[in-house]
């Protein structure tokens, strides 16, 4: 068959539902990564001829999309900070406003070989992302799932970044001396578990659910930041609406002051910047 006749096809078998509303864009997609290919390859290229094993492969895809199985568990990868990084239904799949949180640790005033922790690290993707573009770092990554610290280390081992992972609750083994933290924990509340998207209700609980309003597990994080931190070391945390103003009032009692609170491009604060005295 052809490019475009696996195309029209597939575009008939995915259904149009809420969080897959343009089956033919998902369909070019999907074909391109069993091609590897890009898209704009696919559009010059609709005669092309897809041998019997990537038709297979590709209607296949399609299917488990269909069943509801997001795109990237699908596929088994996601871009982020521009590097491709293997997910499974075992880890969060990384969200493109995670990728704020690097950006704001890059422009962070950090010593030549600054100490870094992630705590909660999924696939890996901030800690793997920090080890690649702050190479004189020591990077340390927690996570209490034994699945996705198996897929962090192997994203660390296949992009290059070196990276101590461990498996903890929050970062209760760690020592301290971190110049930065960073933690995007879970943070969805409770009361909003059940009547998430389908979708994402393929993504690990373990991953989600952040206690009674959310922030069970950031408060925790919050509390311990004082013996985590270096005197004047910074603390990037990712959370969900509103969460900021919840967490803000812990910080002076604490020896740590709120710097700022980032806004994602739709406007949402999304990581609240924390610092310890010096
Ligand atoms: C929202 S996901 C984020 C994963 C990754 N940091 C990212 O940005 O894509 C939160 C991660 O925290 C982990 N986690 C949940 N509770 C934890 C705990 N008590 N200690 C350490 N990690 C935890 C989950 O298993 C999950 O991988």
């Amino acid at each position: 068959m052809t490019v475009r006749e696996l195309l029209a096809e597939a575009a008939q078998v995915l259904p149009h539902r809420d969080g897959l509303p343009d089956p033919a864009r998902e369909v070019r997609w999907l074909l391109a990564h069993v091609l590897r290919r890009s898209e704009a390859w696919l559009w010059a290229h609709p005669d092309e001829a897809v041998d019997d094993e990537a038709a297979a492969r590709f209607r296949a895809w399609v299917a488990e999309r269909a069943a509801g199985q997001p795109a990237h568990y699908v596929v088994g990868a996601c871009p982020f900070w521009g590097r491709g990084f293997e997910v499974t239904p075992k880890v969060l799949i990384p969200r493109p406003e995670t990728e704020l949180v690097v950006e704001l640790a890059l422009q962070l005033p950090l010593p030549a070989h600054p100490h870094v922790l992630d705590v909660g690290t999924g696939s890996g993707c901030l800690a793997v992302t920090l080890a690649l573009e702050l190479p004189h770092a020591s990077v340390v990554a927690t996570e209490i799932s034994p699945a996705a610290i198996a897929i962090a280390r192997a994203n660390a081992t296949r992009l290059g970044g070196r990276v101590h992972f461990v498996l903890d609750d929050l970062a209760s083994s760690a020592a301290g001396g971190f110049d930065l933290v960073v933690a995007n924990l879970p943070y969805v509340p409770e009361a909003e578990i059940a009547g998430l998207a389908p979708e994402l209700t393929r993504e690990p609980r373990v991953a989600l659910a952040g206690g009674a309003d959310g922030t069970e597990l950031l408060r925790r994080l919050v509390c311990d930041l004082p013996r985590l931190l270096t005197p004047g070391g910074h603390t990037l945390l990712e959370h969900g609406d509103g969460q900021a103003g919840l967490i803000a009032p812990l910080l002076p009692a604490l020896g740590l002051d709120e710097v700022t609170r980032m806004r994602d491009v739709s406007g949402r604060e999304r990581v609240l910047v924390v610092r310890r005295h010096r």
